[in-house]
């Protein structure tokens, strides 16, 4: 097992894990906060006054530590009743509720301070480690913590990382040796540092420490090899001199003055990993308060769905709301139709009604306008909704590598079909339209490529590489025969010409979370789990499953399996947890230990969903998704080559 897969385990706390190890700082919190009792809420409070209470995000972030809070409230008194409304791992806007919590209001009002003291840190440190992992998201490079954590808080600050799509280094001195420059001088040398500490502790991982070139040499030369090298506050240049000196024989972390604006390029010299101090040593307190709350201060989403059908009886058959998969469960069941990309394109495409209100992000909404018919109206409750790896190619860079086609073979349009995964801008469908060029889901991209390569001998395809470069290797191009775009430095000529794939360098920030080791840590664990996962997942991750497809392939697996079957599923956590509550026979389970939410998918509330349908109502058209004519008719044209086949 490889010391990554080593150490993550190690540190693989799950929620009664998590407990344990905060009840004693539970126990310390709430007694320096408490001292002799709450002295203002008894002079005001009644013993028998009850209160009801929301705790809210003031600040957009992600949430770690709800176990924690619930467990600092019935500390205080077990009569209070404490209900989350999102899940450690979720990201969330300003405003959102995280719990609601209903008992005595001396016992709240007494616990409040200390249950948003640990539920602000955690979730801060999960919130600056998602910046990191997201920052980083297009690469095979993983965020990793130190041990600059608050003393006494380890456990927490090492599960808030997790949380945060991290993973954790070393919990601490014991678990894994670490040779520092000090250690080295000691032992008069790394080798003989290594031998020592390998008789002394034959079991653990071993990692090493270097300062330049010299000593990464020195670490390779030994053998058998060590489990990782750590090259401490190299410049950029110099990793990128390490990462080719090291050719993969042992796994790199970069460590020392890594900030956010500097990830990305540490990440794109190809080292492993990336450990973070500030991650838990500067992580600000995400902005959470509790709020006292009134009866109609937030209405119940069950008042919410009545007025959402009220609309849907008025407006008949004018009216149809269309939901991809990932959205919420409230959501999910007020629409009249769900489905993956390709399911919904081609239902926005055979629609009738008047007004197609599109829950999903930006580009499904806006591939259904492009497919609308004259007088047909798309409308999205959360028009910023977009898609993280949508936002990966840009026209103009994609235009960019394309003329550096066009100079290497002279016409590029004689030599690639260009094929863009729905999940793009319009603009870029309308390239591929314009070039004879197509638009794939993860539903048709094997078909796709096969029909893009039948017409051309080369393919190019955007923007996620992940995608692409399953899809390739399913359709029997070599490994060797696909080639990985460059943004900042194109190929050259020669590795260009070799290619038969090109690959957009773009990735979503959700399926980039699952990583081989969650494959390997969950057969451990498991014996005769079923991985399955989409092919955005990458390559290493979707060679090691059981079986990979759509959204709705991942779907169709699971309700036809007997019951008793054991799946470990890798695609988006809300599709995910609805498949566990559906299928209580069998056993479901997420690919990863911390859930991979996508955020722009859970923009999309009830609450904005009422108030577009009730303007609707109205009369008046909230939020319409419109493509400027040229772009959508060619636009048009490669969604219905899709389409076609
Ligand atoms: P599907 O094509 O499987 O619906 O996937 C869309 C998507 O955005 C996956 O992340
Ligand atoms: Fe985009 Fe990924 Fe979200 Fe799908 S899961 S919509 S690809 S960010």
């Amino acid at each position: 097992m490889s010391l990554l897969s080593y150490s993550e385990s190690g540190a693989n706390l799950d929620i009664e894990a998590l407990l344990r190890a905060a009840e004693p700082l539970i126990e310390l919190a709430v007694a320096e906060d408490m001292g002799a009792g709450d002295v203002t809420s008894q002079a005001i409070f009644s013993a028998e006054t009850q209160v009801h209470a929301h705790i809210v995000a003031k600040a957009p972030g992600v949430v770690a530590g709800i176990p924690v809070a619930e467990a600092v409230f019935r500390r205080v008194s077990p009569a209070i009743h404490f209900v989350a409304r999102v899940e450690d791992g979720e990201e969330v806007t300003a405003g959102t509720i995280l719990a609601e919590v209903n008992g005595p209001a001396r016992a709240v009002l007494a616990a409040e301070r200390t249950a948003l003291n640990f539920l602000q840190r955690m979730s801060g440190v999960a919130t600056l480690t998602r910046y990191f992992v997201d920052a980083v998201a297009c690469t095979k490079t993983v965020i990793m913590d130190t041990r600059k954590t608050i003393p006494g808080h380890r456990a927490l600050d090492k599960y808030a990382v997790r949380m945060g799509g991290g993973v954790n280094h070393r919990m601490g001195l014991y678990d894994m040796i670490l040779i520092k420059d000090n250690h080295v001088e000691a032992a008069g040398g790394v080798q003989p540092a290594i031998e020592r500490v390998r008789a002394a502790c034959p079991y653990l991982p071993i990692e090493v420490e270097v300062r330049n070139l010299d000593e990464l040499r020195q670490a390779l030369a030994v053998t058998p090899p060590v489990d990782r090298i750590l090259l401490d506050n190299m410049s950029v240049e110099e990793m990128r001199q390490a990462v080719s000196i090291t050719a993969g024989r042992v796994p790199l972390e970069a460590s020392g003055g890594v900030t956010l604006g500097r990830a990305i390029e540490i990440a794109e010299t190809g080292v492993d990993c990336i450990s973070i101090g500030a991650l838990t040593h500067s992580a600000a307190a995400l902005d959470i308060s509790m709020e006292v709350a009134d009866a109609q201060h937030q209405l119940p989403q069950q008042d919410l769905a009545t007025r959402i059908a009220a609309v849907k009886a008025l407006m008949g058959n004018r009216l149809v709301i269309l939901a991809h998969h990932y959205q919420r469960d409230e959501v999910v069941t007020c629409a009249d139709f769900v489905g993956d990309s390709l399911e919904l394109a081609r239902q926005a495409a055979r629609s009738d009604a008047e007004f197609i209100v599109f829950c999903g992000v930006h580009f499904m909404a806006e591939t259904a306008a492009i497919l609308a018919r004259p007088g047909q109206h798309v409308l999205m409750p959360d028009p910023s909704a977009g898609c993280y790896l949508a936002n990966t190619a840009t026209l103009e860079a994609v235009q960019t590598a394309w003329r550096r086609l066009d100079e290497i073979f002279g016409d590029a349009v004689a030599e690639f079909t260009p094929v863009t995964y729905v999940n793009s801008a319009a603009a870029l469908k309308a390239f591929c339209g314009q070039r004879g060029g197509l638009v794939c889901t993860s539903s048709n991209a094997e078909r796709v490529m096969r029909a893009a390569l039948e017409q051309r001998p080369r393919v190019f395809f955007f923007p996620d590489q992940h995608l692409g470069r399953n899809t390739a290797l399913r359709t029997g191009i070599a490994l060797e025969d696909t080639l990985l775009w460059n943004k900042h430095q194109p190929p050259d000529s020669e590795a260009t010409r070799k290619a038969k794939v090109i690959l957009w360098p773009g990735a979503c920030n959700v399926h980039q979370r699952f990583r081989p080791q969650d494959v390997l840590a969950v057969r451990e664990q498991f014996l005769g789990i079923r991985v399955l996962v989409h092919p955005e997942c990458q390559r290493e991750v979707v060679e090691l499953a059981d079986d990979v497809g759509s959204t709705r392939h991942i779907i169709e697996r699971v309700q036809s399996a007997s019951p008793g079957t054991q799946w470990a599923i890798g695609t988006e956590a809300r599709l995910v947890r609805r498949l566990q509550h559906r299928h209580p026979e069998q056993r479901v389970m997420l690919l990863a230990s911390a859930p991979p939410f996508c955020r722009m998918m859970g923009q999309t509330t009830l609450e904005k969903l009422v108030c577009l349908l009730e303007a609707l109502a109205r009369g008046e058209m909230l939020n319409e998704i419109t493509v400027e004519a040229e772009t959508s008719y060619w636009a048009r044209i490669a969604l219905e080559r899709m389409l076609a086949l």
